[in-house]
């Protein structure tokens, strides 16, 4: 399946976020596979993961805890998934980290071409 160049310029996005947690080494994941028509994309990190009380905090526009973060790149990948008839989570994973995990339609939604 062809992924839009949106989609495409967007994926740096995506894996930054998981980068900087562990940018002394560590790594991060990321499966893509087909299920049942659709797309499932996950990323996943080993970072200090998202405290409780913010996972939903952290879709807010200009929510951040970075010095430098703008709080826009969670926001900007959620509209372009959803505009494309998908959606994205984020969640922890254990023992520690967290993962994006993004579903899109394998066909594109009406009048989204
Ligand atoms: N992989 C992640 N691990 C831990 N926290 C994350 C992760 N991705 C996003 N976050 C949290 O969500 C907040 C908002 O993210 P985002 O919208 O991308 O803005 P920014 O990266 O500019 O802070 C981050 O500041 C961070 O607290
Ligand atoms: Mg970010």
């Amino acid at each position: 399946m062809g992924m839009r160049p949106c989609c495409i310029s967007r994926f740096s996005t995506f894996s930054s976020t998981p980068c900087r947690p562990c940018r002394d080494g560590g790594r991060i994941g990321v499966g893509i596979r087909s299920e049942g028509g659709n797309v499932r994309i996950e990323i996943e990190d080993a970072g200090q993961g998202i405290p409780i009380d913010l996972l939903d905090k952290i879709w807010d526009p200009f929510f951040t805890t970075k010095d430098k973060g703008t709080g826009l790149g969670l926001g900007i990948v959620k509209n372009i998934v959803e505009a494309h008839g998908g959606r994205v989570r984020l969640a922890n994973r254990e023992p520690q980290g967290a993962r994006v995990t993004i579903e899109l339609p394998g066909r594109a939604p009406e009048g989204n071409a």
